[in-house]
């Protein structure tokens, strides 16, 4: 049995109260299911900025109704105090994921990133510290290595940022380290790097590229690569962070009362290697993607040239062991990006997604 597996095991056999900041969410929604499947109680605050309800409506129709009934949903900002605090009110565990994410968009507006991800994460600080929860873990980000040239990344070694974005994600772990320092808190930052899966947003200019692409090759459109498509990321289905946060918030050794980990596979895709696995996954059912070849523009700024975790870290403090490499993620999260790009309702995407199981 996995350190996980036995995880699972624990938590099915004691309800536990969570809180989910970001819940409507890509990431946070999936904290959400798998909670909700292990019978845990979870209260979720999101206001709905890149999140969407649907994502909420799909949990409810994949979980049962008595694990349904174990969540409460308020809706809030997480740069309103009080509404953090509601939200601590008799939490044992914070998985904070509630941000504004996307290098691009801070760029464009560094006021407003700032504020959600800075602000809004002391307050959830603050209310947290309060509250007395027993961990606060948080959405870190691989975008914090910036220029550092080395590979793979080690968690000890970051260079300068290279956005606004990372620098709110820098600014997190210090303030997190600083909450352990001064108030005795317990905190953990996990470092994502490209998560993926279902429920993650195609749409807008600010999605990320696996849902954008496929979205855009079911349609026909044109796909674009920034730069020369050698490009690379560690490409982490979406599972691996949900194992990674439920791991994180239990762990009843960390080396220290603030730590942050790694969260990814290990692995190093390519633009070029992605855009070809997914042709090769859709190509069978969207016969024009054939022969489709992306097109190539400049590359764009704040973007890492290649990402790539060392994930010994997570591995060895928290048994860390992501099940799930690139291509089975994508083989289960195609038929859902698939069903999203024809108009899929929350219940014909949740069907979908059973089928999978
Ligand atoms: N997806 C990735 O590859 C990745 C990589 C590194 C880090 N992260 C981090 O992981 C976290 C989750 O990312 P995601 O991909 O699920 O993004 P997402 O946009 O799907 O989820 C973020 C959620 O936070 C909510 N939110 C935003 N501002 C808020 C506010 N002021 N008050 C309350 N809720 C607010 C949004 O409505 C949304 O539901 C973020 O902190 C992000 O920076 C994600």
């Amino acid at each position: 049995m996995t350190h996980y597996e036995d995880l699972r095991e624990i938590l099915r056999a004691t309800t536990r109260t969570w809180l989910v900041t970001g819940v409507a969410g890509f990431i946070g929604s999936n904290l959400l299911e798998t909670l909700l499947e292990l019978d845990q109680r979870v209260v979720g605050l999101d206001n709905f900025a890149t999140g969407h309800r649907r994502n909420l409506d799909e949990v409810k129709s994949l979980v049962g109704p008595e694990q349904w009934r174990r969540f409460d949903f308020i809706e809030g900002d997480i740069r309103d105090l009080d509404a953090c605090r509601r939200a601590c009110d008799g939490v044992d565990y914070v998985l904070h994921q509630a941000a504004l994410g996307s290098v691009p968009r801070s760029i464009a507006d560094p006021v407003v990133t700032n504020g959600v991800n800075v602000a809004g994460s002391v307050n959830m600080l603050v209310a947290a510290r309060d509250a007395g929860v027993e961990r606060f873990v948080y959405a870190a980000s691989s975008s914090t290595y910036g220029d550092h040239p080395a590979l793979p990344k080690v968690e000890d070694a970051i260079g300068r940022p290279l956005s606004p974005y990372a620098v709110t994600k820098l600014v997190n772990e210090l303030y997190a380290e600083v909450f352990a320092r001064c108030y005795g808190m317990k905190t953990i930052g996990l470092r994502y790097f490209n998560v993926f899966g279902p429920r993650q947003d195609p749409n807008g200019a600010y999605a990320a590229v696996i849902p954008r692409w496929t979205a855009a090759m079911i349609a026909g459109d044109a796909v674009y690569i920034y730069g020369d498509g050698a490009t690379s990321r560690d490409f982490c289905y979406v599972a691996n962070a949900v194992e990674a946060n439920l791991l994180a918030a239990t762990t009843a050794n960390p080396p220290g009362s603030s730590q942050v980990y790694n969260v990814a596979v290990g692995d190093r895709t390519s633009l070029n290697e992605l855009y070809a696995a997914l042709r090769g996954l859709l190509a069978p059912s969207f016969p024009h993607l054939r022969r489709a070849e992306p097109i190539y523009r400049d590359f764009r700024p704040g973007d890492v040239r290649h990402s790539q975790a060392d994930i010994g870290k997570a591995a060895t403090h928290l048994g860390y062991a992501p099940a799930y490499r690139i291509g089975e993620g994508l083989s289960l999260a195609m038929p859902w990006y698939i069903a999203q790009a024809q108009g899929g309702s929350a219940t014909r995407i949740a069907e979908t997604n059973n089928q999978l199981r």
